[in-house]
């Protein structure tokens, strides 16, 4: 087998991961079918709910509704996964920022290889999560040997609640970020009409305040991480969307000193924060080709251009009455009352 640096690729991490996959090909150490069989039995007892678009399920895994694909996935992850202590976790509920905080911290942590203002940056011919491997992609497929190869220091991408990757904290380090759950439901809704184009706001508004979306309830996914981030400051940082859209380059520099990578004077002098935002930044990676063609997945027919659609905050109140903005407030304020988080 060749080996990442006869590929050009940096013997240092991260590396993007599709790159990095031309070299290690995709290694399975068991198939997605029978990962599933070995543990039907179990998914089979669990409580069931559709997801709002009616065509996935979901399972209440220990609390959680994870869909039932990944139900093996979370046990596997739950048994198998050893972090590096050098690694980095991506996490986050889906429509939350994922892909923008994936573009971040793979600009940030792999600057020294690839500097943000260069031609070819990977981010320039990538979709950002082209770059990380989605940790219960990998594990629902039976291919979790592909992260034993990737040089260290590893960036990874999960939306997995923190319960279902136990041994990531303080087993290495996890970015994670919050969004205002009325936004977040109103993405989800625009992601998912581009599947289902009758798909009403009502239906996905509803699972939402039921904690019935994928990896929620919504409130205990977010105190999974938030909890862990006030007990382990420098295992967990916890970012909010809304947080980076005011100031990415304030984030981005706490990112930077979060993963033992603050930027140096003459990194100050070449303007590198500013460079990894731009490059970055909605209006870029929206207008690039490897985000503008394409599907997210050969199995999930979604075009990438569904990642990239307002990105601002506060599209709620074009979405949502009042009333079922203060419902949900309400529902999530008291899920939240006592933890020191909120979201007004
Ligand atoms: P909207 O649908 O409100 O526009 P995720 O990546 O977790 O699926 O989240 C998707 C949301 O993040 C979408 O929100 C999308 O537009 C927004 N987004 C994607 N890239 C972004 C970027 N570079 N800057 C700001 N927002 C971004």
């Amino acid at each position: 087998m060749p080996t990442l640096a006869s590929m050009a690729i940096p013997e240092e991490g991260p590396v993007p991961f599709e790159d990095a996959l031309v070299v290690i090909g995709t290694y399975l150490v068991s198939s997605p079918q029978q990962r599933e069989e070995e543990h039907a039995d179990l998914v089979a007892t669990l409580p069931s709910a559709l997801e709002a678009n009616g065509v996935k399920k979901l399972r209440l895994y220990q609390g959680f509704w994870i869909r039932d694909i990944h139900v093996p996935a979370a046990i596997a992850l739950q048994r198998q996964f050893e972090p590096r202590p050098d690694d980095v976790i991506v996490a986050s509920l889906p429509k939350c920022g994922t892909t923008w905080l994936n573009a971040l911290t793979f600009a940030t942590m792999a600057r020294k290889a690839y500097p943000p203002a260069s031609a070819d940056h990977p981010l320039r011919r990538l979709n950002p999560h082209q770059c990380l491997p989605f940790l219960e992609g990998l594990f629902k497929g039976g291919r979790e040997a592909e992260l034993e190869l990737l040089p260290s220091p590893r960036l990874m991408n999960t939306h997995m609640p923190l319960p279902m990757v136990p041994s990531a904290v303080p087993g290495c380090r996890v970015v994670y970020v919050c969004r205002d759950p009325k936004d977040m439901a109103v993405s989800a809704w625009h992601f998912l009409r581009r599947l289902q184009p009758d798909l009403a706001f009502a239906v996905v508004f509803e699972s939402v305040c039921d904690g019935a979306v994928a990896f929620g309830p919504v409130w205990d996914h977010v105190l999974s991480y938030w909890r862990a981030s006030t007990a382990m400051p420098d295992k967990v940082l916890f970012l909010r969307y809304e947080e980076l859209l005011r100031d990415p380059a304030k984030n981005v520099r706490k990112l930077a000193r979060f993963i033992g990578m603050p930027f140096s004077a003459a990194e100050d002098e070449a303007g590198t924060v500013d460079s990894i935002v731009q490059l970055c930044s909605f209006g870029h990676l929206k207008g690039l080709d490897a985000n503008k063609t394409g599907h997210l997945d050969p199995l999930l027919p979604v075009p990438r251009d569904a990642l990239f659609r307002n990105g601002a905050s506060g599209d709620w109140v074009n979405h949502m009455t009042p009333e079922m903005a203060s419902r949900l407030d309400k529902i999530v304020a008291d899920k939240m009352r006592g933890t020191g988080l909120t979201f007004q």
